[in-house]
């Protein structure tokens, strides 16, 4: 990672730079998507979500909403931004990585996402199919998770905290 980044949790102040970020990167299209049922109306959790600062400047943002899967607290992730100016410097790892090592200081037993698995792979996170149900229609294979306890065996239902 570039040595004048930080990665530093998410302020208040830091909200206009992030959704730039995601409006740059996913477009107005990203709320009509299923990951945002689940999202909307439940603000996003602090406490595992960070940004990548270069001087003063919001370059790359990971957010995450507390969601319930098979009952029991989890953590659905997203949206991941990093700015094309700063893309493949191994940002958006290092803020998956962090953001995976607070998770697992909850009480959520797993992370859930929709995303590309050879990007999310080699960070531990395996496709589960059918073992999840959004609500809503997604890429199944793009459905994946981390267990942070135990394992993942559904049919687990992703809810709304
Ligand atoms: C995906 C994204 C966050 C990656 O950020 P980044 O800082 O460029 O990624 P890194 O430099 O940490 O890349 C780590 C590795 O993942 C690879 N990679 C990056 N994006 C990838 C993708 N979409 N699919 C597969 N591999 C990907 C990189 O080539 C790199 O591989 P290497 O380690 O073998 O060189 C960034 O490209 C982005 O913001 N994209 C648009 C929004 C998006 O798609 N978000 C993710 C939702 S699935």
């Amino acid at each position: 990672m570039p040595p004048d980044l930080v990665l530093r949790p998410e302020l208040p102040s830091d909200d206009d730079a992030i959704e730039t970020l995601y409006e740059v990167a996913f477009g107005p299209g990203r709320f009509a998507r299923t990951a945002y049922r689940l999202r909307d109306g439940v603000p996003h959790d602090t406490g595992t979500s960070f940004v990548a600062d270069r001087n003063g400047l919001v370059i790359g943002a990971i957010r995450q909403t507390r969601v319930r899967v098979g009952g029991v607290p989890a953590f659905l992730l997203g949206p991941l931004a990093v700015a094309e100016t700063a893309a493949k410097q191994g940002i958006g790892r290092a803020l998956l990585t962090r953001c995976i090592e607070a998770s697992r200081d909850t009480e959520a037993v797993a992370i859930v996402l929709v995303g590309d698995p050879p990007f999310y792979g080699p960070s531990g996170f395996v496709q589960v199919w059918d073992e999840i149900l959004m609500p809503g229609p997604v890429e199944r294979h793009r459905l994946m998770a981390l267990p942070l306890k135990g394992t993942v065996a559904g049919p687990l239902l992703a809810d709304a905290w």
